[in-house]
């Protein structure tokens, strides 16, 4: 069989001019990280939200001995600084110039002052002055969740239908400016209720007497939502803080619930964005969360985090009666760089309760400078392996039972990227011992629902460099096929059944192990064809290597795909077109001095493109 050459830069008149990217080709290498920064949130945003304690009945002395308590506790010291209020503040919009009202029945230091109106500006100025920081809440439609769906709530906005338009539309800057530049606040979540569930004819609008608003989510057939709108309202909304929020410590949290394809745009848009539908306290309700964030390390980096949600530690399956189930929740959420918010009532927290949200070590995982989420590696039967890249050349691994049977877990030198036939040692991060340390492979028996968390040392499978799948943050899917239509975090978001999990590491898009012609790769990235990868060298590496090809998973594709490497746009090696069934490629360039890596997949199928491999991709020093 013909071996597919490719062409080494140092070889090849092709290198001579760089190829920057023509305006609107999104395939074309950019010649640069083009991955946007905006905002805070370096590392996971820390802190208490009211919602998953108090719903709508929030108020002052909640939200104040909260944040008390988060001083009090040794919390905020952790870390845990944000102090946010959810749905339920607003008491109207005043209809004679469109400023929001707040309902100071519950918030009285909100309550207007001779002459002015009412404002959150002492009780932001109160939280600041306590080392704290601030976040509010509102919906990027008309109307808010709690107008759909928590009807009997007593703090409803009130008042005439236009009264009861809390929502940003139509009032975006303004609206922005009166929370960021006049209230002082910090932290934004944007839900999405008002562009899911005010459908023109829906019961809830003619009972209570809303104006209908057009869907962009379509509740019940996500790969019918609206996403470029979605995201184009976002985005007005992300510039519209970056113009008030005029320190640039903001975060920017987009709650579409997976919904509208975010996964495509949330890191471009905002600072952290939800992925699956509400937690509640019911373990299925943390699987169907964790889920949906675990097979996405390579659309987050700092800066721009995947959101499970808020924790419900402290309620029903996680409260202090299930301590095992509580510490997998946090140990999940750890190791994934989510959002770490509390939604518990923090001012009667048992001290089980505190010693799992104050722990040191979990705390630093999800803090970890590098940003890099864990990976899933494994996952047989009950057992779940993650596998975490911390700075210092350190890692964490995580083996995680979701069932309610005794499970026993096998840990390898190859789900931990550890030189095969050398020594393993292991700290257990929960107790700080050390465990036997092994050679290969070793077993743990875990309890039912129980989340194991280990340092692990050893000698690196690459040496000197690490595989890109080790690296999640320093790879950001700049373009990817918008094929097939997302259903991202929703239903089911992988699998054969004809979505995708959108670009992977150590799996396919349809997260089947990566195999090339037969060629099974344990370690690579997998995405789908007319695909632009951009890889943060920072001219740290001298080699890039991988082997690349066609995923067998893309049965019966008939398309040709070429795969080419860039470094700081130019062209460092290009494959032949390749087809399913073609044996794998040997690329293996020059990297030195390069600072951004990209990997462009094309095809000739724009329509339905065949999975790729970039099989065992690493860069050496
Ligand atoms: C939606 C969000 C929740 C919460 C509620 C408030 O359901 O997803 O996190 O903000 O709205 O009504």
């Amino acid at each position: 069989m013909l071996r597919h050459l490719l062409m080494a830069a140092t070889a090849c008149a092709l290198v001579a001019a760089p190829s920057l990217a023509a305006a609107g080709d999104d395939l074309a290498p950019s010649g640069r990280w083009t991955a946007p920064r905006q905002g805070a949130a370096a590392t996971p945003p820390m802190g208490w939200n009211a919602w998953n304690a108090f719903r709508t009945e929030v108020d002052e002395d909640k939200v104040m001995g909260s944040a008390q308590a988060l001083l009090d506790t040794g919390l905020a010291q952790r870390g845990y600084v944000y102090v946010n209020l959810d749905d339920g503040w607003w008491l109207k919009r005043r209809q004679t110039d469109g400023r929001l009202e707040i309902r100071t029945a519950i918030f009285p230091s909100a309550a207007a002052q001779a002459g002015q109106d009412s404002s959150f500006r002492p009780l932001v100025d109160r939280l600041h002055g306590m080392g704290l920081k601030a976040g509010i809440y509102t919906d990027i439609g008309r109307n808010a969740c709690s107008q759909a769906w928590d009807l009997k709530s007593p703090n409803l906005p009130e008042g005439t239908t236009q009264e009861r338009e809390v929502g940003l539309e139509g009032h975006v800057d303004q609206d922005i400016r009166l929370f960021f530049a006049e209230w002082g606040f910090d932290y934004l979540k944007v839900d999405a209720c008002g562009i899911a569930d005010f459908p023109p004819g829906a019961a809830v609008v003619a009972k209570q007497g809303y104006r209908g608003r057009e869907p962009l989510i379509i509740r019940p057939t996500p790969a019918q939502d609206h996403s470029d709108e979605m995201r184009g309202l976002y985005a007005e909304v992300g510039r519209a803080i970056a113009k008030y929020a005029h320190d640039g410590d903001h975060v920017y949290s987009i709650c579409t619930w997976g919904r509208g394809d975010v996964r495509a745009w949330g890191d471009k848009v905002g600072n952290a964005w939800r992925t699956s539908p509400d937690i509640n306290a019911h373990w299925s309700a943390m699987l169907r969360s964790f889920d949906s964030v675990a097979t996405r390390p390579l659309y987050a980096r700092p800066g721009a985090w995947n959101d499970p949600d808020m924790l419900h530690i402290g309620a029903g399956d996680f409260d202090e009666n299930h301590l095992t189930e509580a510490r997998s929740h946090f140990a999940l959420w750890a190791m994934v760089n989510a959002p770490l918010l509390i939604g518990y009532d923090l001012r009667h927290a048992p001290k089980a309760l505190l010693e799992i949200f104050g722990n040191a070590e979990l705390i630093a995982l999800n803090q970890d400078p590098l940003g890099d989420q864990a990976v899933l590696v494994h996952h047989e039967g009950q057992v779940q392996v993650l596998l975490k890249t911390l700075s210092g050349g350190r890692k964490a691994v995580a083996l995680f039972n979701r069932g309610a049977q005794p499970a026993r877990a096998k840990l390898t030198n190859e789900q931990l990227k550890i030189a095969p036939r050398t020594p393993v040692a292991l700290r257990d991060l929960w107790t700080g011992a050390d465990a036997p340390s092994f050679t290969d492979a070793t077993t743990f028996d875990l309890a039912p629902h129980e989340t194991r968390v280990f340092e692990a040392k050893g000698e690196a499978l690459v040496r000197e460099g690490v595989l890109l799948s080790e690296i999640p943050a320093r790879v950001y899917v700049a373009h990817e096929s918008g094929w097939p239509p997302p259903v991202d975090g929703f239903d089911n978001p992988v699998g054969p059944a004809g979505h995708t999990g959108g670009a992977q590491a150590d799996y396919s898009p349809y997260r089947t192990p990566l195999r090339v012609a037969g060629k099974p790769f344990a370690h690579g990235l997998g995405v789908l064809a007319n695909s632009r990868l951009e890889v943060r060298a920072s001219k740290d590496f001298k080699r890039f290597a991988a082997s690349v090809g066609v995923d067998d998973a893309s049965k019966g594709s008939k398309a040709t795909v070429r795969l080419a490497v860039y470094g700081d746009g130019r062209l460092l090696a290009r494959t032949k077109p390749l087809k399913i069934g073609a044996r794998p490629v040997a690329v293996d360039v020059p990297v030195a001095g390069v600072d951004v890596v990209e990997l462009v997949a094309t095809s000739d199928d724009k329509v339905a493109p065949p999975a790729i491999v970039w099989g065992d991709a690493r860069m050496t020093r």
